[in-house]
């Protein structure tokens, strides 16, 4: 928590303003028309120079994969929450996935503890097993926990849960008011298609079909409505998932999350060295689908996550079957999300729901929106810069060290990010 006087940045609505941030809360705005940016700081308040950069409410990220404990080689929490301040993004919320699964108290304390290393917030999604619903209740009264984490198919680190406890689950974070995130891809689907296809990166969208993934968010949304569940669903890859939660008739209470890599590349992109790289689940879709979920993002899908999944170039190289899934990005949700704001996809406020203000409202955090009372967590923005992605002075922070967007010119760069007040991150500082 700190205190700090942000002079001279630029608001979304376009006026100049100065903030007064005090026990890591906003605590005023001082806009142009009221005194604004030529307000002397108060004497008793550090003062940070915006030089009338953008301001925006921190990127929250509610889905990444950091790795600790187990996969320490991959990510840590700390150098995750380090790439994630690079990128504008202030709280993340990691996945249980890891090794021991965050599904026991004792698994979420010891990620508790890495925690308060970490540059950003970080909140850990609890996992559901078997026999674990004790578990789920006391974990959700923690300020760690903010929903539970449901595999309803096998994903990598994860052989997905059997329906029956998923439905217990559904129940139980039903009753508790506990929102459910969803990695929904249907177990069944995806063994039939096995013997069906070769195993290889080009054919990973045949082997985990895009009907897989309907019939899971079909069985989950039946489950959200018969359990009065708040639902998640994570990495949607098809538009045809958006008509189901269309007709579903529990809209309000179901969050769309979307990935980059779903916007960005299709099938048509995996090439070698190393196709796995494209591996990840549920999978890159064909082209038209790729072009219908993105243009989707304006109106129908309620926020952007990563998704990041570090894993090695060499884990990557391994045959098909033996390379584990996952695209890393954790950096580049934001600068994303600029870029397609610099080509007009959309508004300010509209980038600000889709990286932080809608999820902030499903969880509810006192975060993402611009607003005295809210935390203080801000990223500072030069629109107009141009700067190419993986090059010249933008490296990859995540441990794993690569990015499959590298050399992609974007427009619109985060440089300054404040969590809870304070500034961690300052680009090229
Ligand atoms: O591709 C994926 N990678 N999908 C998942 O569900 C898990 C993730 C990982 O942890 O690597
Ligand atoms: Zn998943
Ligand atoms: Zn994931």
């Amino acid at each position: 928590m700190s205190d700090l006087f942000l002079h001279d940045v630029r608001l979304p609505s376009g006026e100049r303003a100065a903030l007064e941030l005090r026990g890591g809360i906003i605590r005023s705005i001082h806009a142009s028309g009221s005194g604004g940016p030529g307000l002397p700081a108060p004497a008793d308040l550090p003062r940070e120079d915006g030089r009338g950069l953008l301001v925006l409410p921190g990127a929250i990220d509610m889905h990444v994969h950091f790795r600790q404990p187990g996969g320490e080689h991959k990510e840590t929490l700390l150098t995750g929450a380090r790439a994630a301040v690079k990128g504008g993004t202030t709280t993340c919320g990691d996945m249980p996935n890891t090794s021991p699964h965050t599904t026991t108290l004792a698994a979420l304390a010891q990620k508790a503890a890495l925690a308060a290393e970490a540059p950003c917030h970080l909140l850990f999604n609890f996992g559901a097993a078997p026999e674990n619903l004790l578990d789920v209740r006391q974990a959700a009264a923690t300020p760690w926990v903010r929903a539970l984490k449901i595999y309803m198919g096998p994903s990598t680190g994860h052989g997905g849960l059997a329906p029956e406890h998923t439905e217990a689950h559904f129940r139980q974070a039903g009753r508790m008011g506990l929102p459910v995130m969803v990695h929904a891809e249907h177990i069944e689907s995806i063994a039939a298609a096995e013997g069906r296809f070769p195993h290889d990166a080009r054919h990973h969208a045949d082997l985990r079909s895009i009907e897989a993934e309907l019939t899971a968010v079909h069985e989950a949304l039946r489950m959200a409505r018969d359990h009065g569940t708040k639902l998640h669903l994570c990495h949607v890859t098809s538009a045809r998932v958006l008509d189901l939660v269309e007709a579903s008739g529990i809209r309000e209470r179901v969050f769309v999350e979307v990935c980059p890599h779903h916007l960005l590349l299709s099938t048509a992109d995996i090439h070698g060295p190393v196709e796995n790289r494209y591996k990840v689940n549920p999978p890159l879709r064909p082209e038209p689908e790729r072009a219908a979920l993105l243009a989707a993002l304006a109106a129908r899908i309620d926020g952007l996550a990563s998704d990041h999944a570090p894993h090695t170039l060499a884990e990557k190289r391994l045959p098909y079957d033996e390379a584990p899934s996952g695209i890393p990005g954790v950096e580049y949700v934001l600068p994303f999300a600029l870029a397609w704001w610099a080509e007009g996809r959309y508004d300010l406020a509209r980038l600000i729901a889709l990286t932080s203000g809608n999820v902030a409202r499903f969880l509810g955090l006192n975060r993402g929106a611009l607003e005295p009372g809210r935390e203080a967590d801000l990223v500072l923005v030069d629109p107009d810069a141009r700067w190419t992605l993986g090059a010249g002075d933008d490296r990859v922070a995540s441990k794993c060290g690569w990015t499959l967007y590298a050399g992609t010119p974007l427009r619109g760069r985060p440089l300054v990010t404040l969590v809870g007040g304070r500034v961690v991150y300052r680009h090229g500082g």
